[in-house]
Parts: structure tokens; C-alpha cells; sequence
């Protein structure tokens, strides 16, 4: 950690009135100014006290599971099994001391169902800034590699950021969004760093964290769920069994996925395929409610029931799932709130 500077200050201060004479004082004010120094210097190289007021890289500490169990029961909606999947595979990577890869995960579902708003609870729960942590690095690839033609460019860029804020913390949060827009070549760049090396030019990765989210295989989890629904099963009886391989399947065979024939499937290399559910009417009416909450509004059941019936469902027939998800909640909200 850098904050060894204590002893120096205290050696610096010694030294001081040692060649100095004008500056020293009787004894018993010599010794007081030593004390207060040196109590001084310890406190600020006290890692809690120190990582208090500046944001330190996390170290060896593993996760509060129940402060993330805690979010993940009280603020996702209709997730079973992305809650399932990320407290078990977040919490058992942090509390293993001798990872052998980053953990990988990858995140998949329809628009608007959680997939941004899981990342930030996870960054959250790791580093108290979340998303604003400088530990965190979000890549959009829309804005952030848009342009095929400087695919080199970006892959060098790419690497050169992961291996300098990994060298600089080894706990670093990567998250690449929109992962179904980026170039497959970008993935190829950093595929060294996702695997099973001890060392990559001297810097390891086994304890960063990579995540990637995409809507790619969100119509094959819909189909599924729409089965489940059509057959009278209950939706939260369904099993990352009967979706991991699917979407795994799915995606290694779709040409617009940023997954497609990527050899970070067929060589193992992420860790967790996380399905995110379609949401129901049910689901959107807590999001109206924990967005009411959130502006401190009072929970107006009128208001409440206009704007979960003003979101569209589909399919067309059935209706059941909201087409965009909790996403527009907050706009189609304001339309209804008297200010
Ligand atoms: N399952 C959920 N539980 C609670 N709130 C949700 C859920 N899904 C979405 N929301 C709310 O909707 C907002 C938008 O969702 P989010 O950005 O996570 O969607 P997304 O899955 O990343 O969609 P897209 O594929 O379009 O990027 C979130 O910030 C959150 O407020
Ligand atoms: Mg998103």
C-alpha cells in the first residue's frame, strides 16, 4: 500500500532538529513534537484510516455476501436466477485466495431487464464509488471502439489500459457493454488476459473481474420463459440448466452476438453465461414503485397501475413481457407526476 510515508516524515522531522540548532527547543517540547508526529504519520499509514479519505485498490478482504445478497433480494425484480448465479460466483471468487483466472462473466436478456443495473450493484458492492470507482473501467463499444476501421488502434489501446490498471490494481472491475456491437477482434485482444497464465509480461490477472453484457440470446431466453408459461410452470421453478447451454449454444452460433465462433466459448474461458429474464407486469410495477420511492414520491396506487399499463407487452397474443423492460419506467413516470 502507499502509505509507508509515515516513517519518512518522522526521520525527516529528527533530522530536522537534529542539524538544525536554531530550530530545536528543550527537550520535553522535542519528544512532545516527536510523539504527535509519529502519531500523526501512524494514523495516516493506518490502511482504514488512510483508505477512509482516499480510495484504495481492495486488497485481500472478501465480500460482505450479505450486503450483496441484501441488494440483490431488495432491488432486481423477477432475476432468480442472475441473483442465483452472481452472489455464488461474485462472493466465491472473492474469497478464494488462489484464483487461477479473472472471473469472467457474461450477461444476456432482453433490453431493459438489468443487466447495467446488476453490473453497477456488483461494482458497488466491491468498491463503495461503484461505477464512479477509478477501479471500474465501463467500455460502451458504440462509443468507444465505433469505428471498424481503427480496430488496431483500439486493440492496443484496449490492452495497454487493462494490463496498466491491473499492473496498478489487481482487483480492477472491466465492463463491456454492448458486447453484441463490438468487433470479434477486439476480443481477441483480450483473450490473454481472461485465461488460465499465471502471468502475462509480468502482470497477472487472476483477481480482475470482466463483464460482459448483451442482448445477444435474449429471443431464445424469451422462447424458453414463454414455454415455462404456456405449459403452467412457474416461472421461478425454472433452472440455469435449462438455459446455460442454450444460451452458450446460441451465441457461439450467432454471427451478430460478438460472441460468434469466439474461442472464449469454446475454450472455457467465461466463467458464468447469465440469463436475464423478460419482465412481466408484475416486475414493472415494482420498478414504477422503487422509482416512486427513489424520487420520494408517495406510492399513488392510481399512478402506480397508469404507468405499468401504459409499458407494452408482448407477444402480441399473450402480452405477458414488457418489450422494454423496467428501462422507460423513469420518462414514461414523469408524464404522470404533477410537479
Ligand atoms: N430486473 C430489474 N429490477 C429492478 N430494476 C430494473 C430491472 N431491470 C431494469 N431495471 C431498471 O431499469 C433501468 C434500466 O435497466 P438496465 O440499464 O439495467 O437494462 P439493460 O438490461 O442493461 O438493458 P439494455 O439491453 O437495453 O442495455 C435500471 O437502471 C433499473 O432502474
Ligand atoms: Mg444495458
Amino acid at each position: 500500500m502507499e502509505v509507508a510515508a509515515g516513517s519518512g516524515f518522522r526521520f525527516g522531522l529528527v533530522f530536522l532538529l537534529l542539524f538544525y540548532p536554531s530550530l530545536a527547543v528543550e527537550p520535553l517540547s522535542l519528544g512532545l513534537a516527536i510523539g504527535v508526529a509519529s502519531a500523526l504519520t501512524g494514523y495516516l499509514s493506518y490502511p482504514r484510516f488512510y483508505c477512509g479519505m482516499v480510495e484504495c485498490c481492495r486488497q485481500e478482504e472478501p465480500l460482505n455476501s450479505t450486503a450483496l445478497q441484501f441488494d440483490l433480494q431488495n432491488k432486481l425484480f423477477g432475476q432468480h436466477l442472475a441473483k442465483e448465479v452472481i452472489l455464488k460466483a461474485v462472493t466465491g471468487f472473492m474469497s478464494n485466495q488462489n484464483t487461477k483466472k479473472p472471473l469472467v462473466l457474461s450477461l444476456h436478456g432482453w433490453t431493459g431487464t438489468g443487466k447495467n443495473f446488476i453490473s453497477k450493484i456488483i461494482s458497488e458492492n466491491i468498491y463503495e464509488k461503484g461505477l464512479n470507482s477509478k477501479y471500474v473501467h465501463l467500455f460502451v463499444s458504440t462509443i468507444h471502439f465505433q469505428h471498424d476501421k481503427r480496430l488496431n488502434l483500439y486493440k492496443d489501446q484496449l490492452q495497454a489500459w487493462i494490463r496498466g490498471n491491473v499492473s496498478a490494481c489487481a482487483r480492477s472491475i472491466f465492463i463491456f457493454d454492448e458486447m453484441d456491437k463490438m468487433h470479434p477482434g477486439l476480443l481477441d485482444a483480450i483473450k490473454p488476459f481472461l485465461d488460465y497464465y499465471e502471468q502475462v509480461d509480468g502482470v497477472s490477472y487472476q483477481k480482475a473481474v470482466f463483464i460482459f453484457l448483451s442482448n445477444a440470446g435474449g429471443d431464445l431466453i424469451t422462447q424458453v420463459a414463454l414455454d415455462f408459461w404456456k405449459t403452467g410452470k412457474k416461472r421461478e421453478d425454472m433452472q440455469l440448466k435449462d438455459l446455460e447451454p442454450i444460451l452458450s449454444v446460441g451465441v457461439f452460433n450467432n454471427k451478430n452476438s460478438g460472441l460468434w465462433h469466439s474461442s472464449l466459448i469454446d475454450k472455457n474461458l467465461i466463467d458464468y453465461f447469465v440469463p436475464f429474464l423478460p419482465l412481466e407486469y408484475k416486475h414493472v410495477k415494482m420498478c414504477v414503485i422503487a422509482e416512486l420511492q427513489a424520487r420520494g414520491y408517495i406510492k399513488d396506487p392510481e399512478i402506480i397501475t397508469r404507468v405499468t399499463e401504459e409499458m407494452t407487452y408482448f407477444p402480441k397474443t399473450e402480452k405477458i413481457y414488457s418489450d422494454k423492460g423496467c428501462k422507460t419506467v423513469p420518462a414514461k413516470l414523469d408524464l404522470h407526476i404533477e410537479l
